[in-house]
């Protein structure tokens, strides 16, 4: 499909002469995307799930449901700290509750309870990378002592959001393990999309970033899975080389996942960190709000593929 002319206001990129003519119907491998798929899921996650980003976790006790257990957050002491939500009292869920001196206080009795724990009632082991808060539900098996962070670039400006969807993780991951759609899917915001190379597990592009329909940023990115629950695409050359998205796909139940994913920008442009530092605030929830609207469509790509595996697959 020849797609109309776009200005590129980024950097230029050198010709590529790998591209293939065939319409992405016909690209679109399904067994290349399940077989970088398996090997996603072969990888090991060393027991750490996303919960959120740090940003997300405000003045109150929050609830989050991971891997059919019931969590709540907070601001402690010594930074977020996460611990089962019910009280060990008589069972209140503290997540209803509020804080005060950094102690999440149980809505029933009145119970303060910090990150130091009471008894049986523990906070689980939690990991903050800057960005995300990570917890590791179990210290058994392959647990390792951090979670597995891809490269990230330094410095950068972060923006995440967070959606649920009907799906496993593994939906989430094969959404991203397939470029092919972007173009077609998500015409807004992608234009010009072709497969540079691929090999085993990472799928290189070029694509366009649509800012207007005629207006956009051609770049090169890298995708490729990290870990069994995380896929990161990563810009190779272009405009804001080394800048990454992360998405990270939680469990919350069978059937139901959290996307959360973060878009940690970078440049090599001057204008860059001074830019950030004086309109971050403003520039940070136009980029939220735009992988919602990206993750709102993938969301029901992801939701599509699960009900198909419902009929073939058990997961
Ligand atoms: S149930 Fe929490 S203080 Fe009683
Ligand atoms: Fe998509």
């Amino acid at each position: 499909m020849t797609e109309p002319s776009f200005l590129n206001i980024g950097r230029g990129l050198p010709p590529a002469d790998s591209i293939s003519d065939l319409p992405d119907w016909k690209q679109a491998q399904p067994a290349w995307i399940e077989s970088a798929l398996q090997r996603a899921l072969a990888k090991p996650s060393g027991g750490w799930f996303v919960v959120d980003s740090k940003r997300a976790i405000g003045d109150g006790p929050k609830h989050y449901r991971i891997d059919g257990q019931e969590y709540v957050v907070w601001k402690a002491k010594s930074g977020v700290a996460v611990a089962p939500d019910s009280c060990p009292h008589m069972g209140a869920r503290l997540s209803d509750g509020f804080l005060r001196d950094e102690c999440v206080v149980c809505p029933w009795h009145g119970l303060a309870l910090g990150e130091e724990g009471l008894g049986r009632w523990q906070p689980l082991t939690s990991y903050d990378d800057g960005v995300l808060i990570w917890i590791r539900p179990e210290s058994g098996g392959d647990a390792t002592e951090k979670p597995m962070l891809p490269a990230r670039p330094d410095p950068y400006f972060d923006a995440t959001m967070r959606l649920e969807a009907r799906c496993d993780p593994r939906d989430v991951l094969a959404n991203r393990l397939d470029p092919w759609h972007g173009s077609h899917f998500h015409p807004h915001s992608f234009g010009n999309l072709r497969v540079l190379e691929k090999d085993d597990e990472a799928i290189t592009v070029r694509v366009v970033y649509r800012i207007t329909k005629r207006v956009g940023m051609e770049v090169d990115a890298v995708f490729d899975c990290p870990d069994p629950r995380t896929i990161v695409m990563t810009i190779i050359r272009g405009e804001g080389v080394g800048s990454v998205v992360e998405t990270h796909a939680t469990p919350i139940e069978p059937g139901r996942s959290a996307v959360i994913e973060t878009t940690l920008a970078t440049s090599d442009r001057p204008q860059f960190l001074p830019f950030m530092r004086a309109f971050g605030r403003f520039v940070r929830p136009v980029i939220e709000k735009r992988a919602r609207r990206l993750w709102v469509e993938d969301g029901a790509y992801a939701e599509r593929r699960y009900e198909l595996r419902q009929g073939t697959d058990s997961g």
